[in-house]
């Protein structure tokens, strides 16, 4: 049967949830308390970049199973599904800014008129979705309602494939009704056979944290066998390669490259580490992930330091701002790292990405040259630096490059390019991993 949901929150996770829950024949309202954004959402027009998301989100406008509501009163009286999916940034001390969560669950409390699921999407620390149990029950009065906790594994810029095609679902519950409510509301993916993992609230909590920790170390792991094969004259593609073959350990997520970056590993990692202190647990390994992915943005500069000598003054290409491709994101991006490390070290920076020109602009202002195009950015420049893997920079015509460019010098961050074809035509080129 099909539910009435609100989801709260139309960031990536919450904008996809309401999108994907209507899509799956609920109804629902995403509510935002940006009334700009609620008015371009019901018009049609997503806020965010994501491949094939307007068309989703038209669709579901038309069938009337979707709209977007900055009264978030009305929607939690209207709905039995609560999602929250708002923001849960880091504090400076690593710790999870929860106040946003709480502003919810104050607004929930205050609008408990029946029976409610109150389920948890944006990521939370061990403990949240019982403290938000006990936190309703003492502000109500009331047991009328359930919590779920069901973490969200979707990547940007692959948010709507991975909403809709899942490794698994994960729902921390407590009581049988919630899971059988939870169990219609996902009902399509349910029919699919898609693996359900129906745990505790602390296992739930839990496995998106282990989650995204356990990817942003294979990735760190990767990157220090980078750079012990640049080296020692190996080439880590080759290692990733055979390591991959591995059935234990599969190849994805085992490409080297400027450390890992986005709003989540670098935000869950750190809130591991804090979880880890609150109950005295050593959590060792991922705090030398964290140090290790910020040395390995730093790196990047450095290899440019190794082949040009001081940095004063020179002009410095750099294409792909966003974290990663297929985004407009540069949330805690490597491009910011080096984009600063440059600045320090009073470099001119030309810049261009596909579709983060817009929020670079509101990080750096008028420290740094914004391009149009990706040869504007090289024209007269003493370096070319490589650091999204936008698919257009695989094709960039490097003939054009060298007569634009002042020195003919590439370091690939993505290893993107063919290295003996770039150095066949004069060019010193740098990759990671392999020298
Ligand atoms: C990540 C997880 O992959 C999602 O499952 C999770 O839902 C999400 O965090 C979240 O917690 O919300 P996302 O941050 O969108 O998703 O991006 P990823 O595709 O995982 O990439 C993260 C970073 O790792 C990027 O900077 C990417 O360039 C880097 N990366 C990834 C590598 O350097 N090498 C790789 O082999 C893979």
């Amino acid at each position: 049967m099909s539910k009435r949901i609100t989801v709260v929150g139309t960031g990536y996770v919450g904008l996809v949830a309401a999108i994907g829950f209507a899509d799956f024949g609920n109804q629902v309202i995403g509510v935002d308390i940006d009334k700009e954004k609620v008015d371009k959402l019901n018009a049609g027009i997503s806020p965010i970049y994501e491949h094939g998301i307007n068309d989703y989100l038209n669709r579901n406008l038309k069938s009337k199973r979707l709209r977007f509501s900055s009264d978030i009163a009305s929607s939690i009286i209207e709905s039995e599904v609560i999602f929250i999916g708002v923001g849960t940034p880091p504090k400076d001390n690593g710790d999870v800014d929860l106040s946003q969560v709480e502003n919810v669950i104050n607004e929930i409390s205050k609008n408990l008129n029946d029976y409610k699921v109150i389920v948890t999407k944006s990521t939370v620390p061990v403990g949240t979705n019982k403290w938000i149990k006990e936190y309703i029950k003492e502000k109500t009065n009331s047991d009328n309602f359930d919590v779920v906790s069901n973490p969200e594994f979707l990547r940007e810029g692959k948010a709507i494939t991975d909403f809709f095609h899942p490794d698994r679902v994960i729902i921390g519950y407590e009581s049988e009704k919630s899971k059988e409510i939870l169990k219609d509301v996902y009902r399509s993916l349910y029919l699919v056979e898609t693996p359900f993992v129906w745990c505790n609230y602390e296992t739930a909590e839990l496995i998106k944290y282990a989650n995204n920790a356990f990817l942003a170390t294979k990735i760190t792991f990767i990157n220090q066998i980078a750079n012990l094969s640049e080296t020692i004259g190996a080439d880590v593609n080759e290692v990733a390669k055979a390591l991959g073959m591995d059935g234990r350990i599969n190849s994805k997520f085992l490409h080297a490259g400027p450390g890992y970056g986005g709003s989540c590993f670098p935000k869950d990692t750190k809130a591991l580490v804090q979880i880890g202190a609150k109950y005295d647990v050593n959590m060792s390994l991922v705090k030398e992930v964290i140090n290790s992915n910020e040395l390995q943005k730093i790196r990047m500069v450095k290899k440019l330091k190794n082949i040009l000598g001081d940095l004063n003054d020179r002009c410095i290409a750099i294409l792909g701002l966003a974290f990663k491709s297929e985004t407009d994101d540069m949330r805690e991006s490597p491009a910011i790292s080096i984009i600063n490390e440059l600045i320090k070290n009073n470099c001119k920076i030309k810049v261009h990405d596909p579709k983060a020109l817009n929020n670079a602009k509101k990080l750096f202002g008028d420290k740094i040259i914004y391009c149009e195009y990706s040869l504007e950015a090289v024209k007269d420049a003493d370096a070319l630096m490589l650091v999204t893997e936008w698919n257009e920079y695989r094709n960039l015509n490097l003939n054009n490059i060298a007569k634009l460019i002042k020195q003919k010098i590439i370091i690939d961050t993505r290893n993107m390019l063919p290295a003996t074809k770039v150095k066949e035509l004069g060019f010193i080129y740098e990759g990671v991993g392999r020298k």
